[in-house]
């Protein structure tokens, strides 16, 4: 349903809502931002205990409904059982984050001849996000409505950063993915966008000395890394009607990193 007037345009109260990997990191924000909203959120994937604390956290919070459903998105039986379960419980799913993903660091040329550490990232971080995409396609195409956000990467755009191959080649290949799906599923009445993050506070990046940190911030145009619930908050405008007529986009938020690699 297309937006009519700003009255409530950021709400997103009653929309069923699933993120992957929703209790940590970037997709902690983004169902901080959700429940925030109203949404009712769902968090797939493994960690159950902290998914678990998430959910009791929200409760207090927030009026939206709130569940977990363990998922392996690199097992299609997983994706299926999940989405199924989440179906009978909930009748319909409005909002799809695929945000669950690896971050695989290391040169090609020093992988092993299985090539390892390339199929587990294309396996987690792209065949992950279409496993569940297929699933939930399914029931969104029976409703005539849903919309599909995909967190990608700006490795995905920029070439010279060392190390990162298999992951960046991964996310590229989201973000076409990203662009084709939306334009199969547009007459279908469903809307599929992406959401390229540059580097933002996580497990990827905990760890950090001070000094790499403020090495990496001297070269990103904002000076800082991202918050996660920044990237929660781009993420509320795709989810919402307020975006009704965007579709097959690829929004970069990184501090302006991209524009000079
Ligand atoms: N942080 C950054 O600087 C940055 C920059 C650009 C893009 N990104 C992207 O943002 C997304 C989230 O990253 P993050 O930084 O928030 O990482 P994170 O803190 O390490 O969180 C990763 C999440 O993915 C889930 N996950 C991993 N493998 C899974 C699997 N097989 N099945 C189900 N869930 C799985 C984890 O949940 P469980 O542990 O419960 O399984 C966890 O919640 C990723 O797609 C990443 O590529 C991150």
């Amino acid at each position: 349903m297309y937006l009519k007037s700003m009255d409530n345009a950021f709400s997103l109260k009653g929309k069923n809502t699933v993120v992957t990997g929703g209790a940590k990191g970037i997709g902690l924000g983004i169902a901080t931002a959700f429940a925030h909203q109203g949404a009712n959120v769902a968090i797939f994937a493994r960690d159950e205990k902290a998914a678990g604390e998430v959910i009791k956290d929200f409760s207090g919070k927030y009026e939206g409904s709130f569940s977990f459903y363990k998922t392996d998105i690199s097992s299609m039986e997983s994706c299926r059982d999940s989405v199924s379960r989440y179906i009978n419980d909930n009748k319909r799913i409005d909002v799809l984050v695929n945000n669950a993903g690896i971050g695989t660091a290391g040169r090609f040329v020093d992988m092993d001849e299985e090539l390892s550490d390339w199929f587990e990232c294309f396996d987690v971080d792209l065949h992950g996000a279409a496993r569940m995409s297929y699933q939930v396609l399914k029931h969104m195409r029976k409703a005539g409505s849903g919309h599909i956000i995909n967190i990608t990467s700006n490795a995905g755009e920029i070439i010279n950063k060392p190390f990162l191959t298999a992951y960046a080649a991964s996310k590229a290949a989201f973000n076409h993915f990203t662009r084709c799906l939306a334009a199969e599923v547009a007459p279908d009445g469903i809307r599929v966008n992406a959401i390229a993050p540059g580097f933002t506070f996580s497990n990827f990046v905990k760890d950090m000395p001070e000094e790499a940190y403020k090495a990496l911030c001297a070269d990103i145009p904002i000076g800082r890394f991202a918050q996660a619930f920044e990237i929660g908050a781009l993420a509320v405008y795709l989810a919402g009607d307020i975006s009704d007529i965007v579709t097959g986009a690829v929004f970069t938020a990184d501090g302006g990193f991209a524009l000079q690699h």
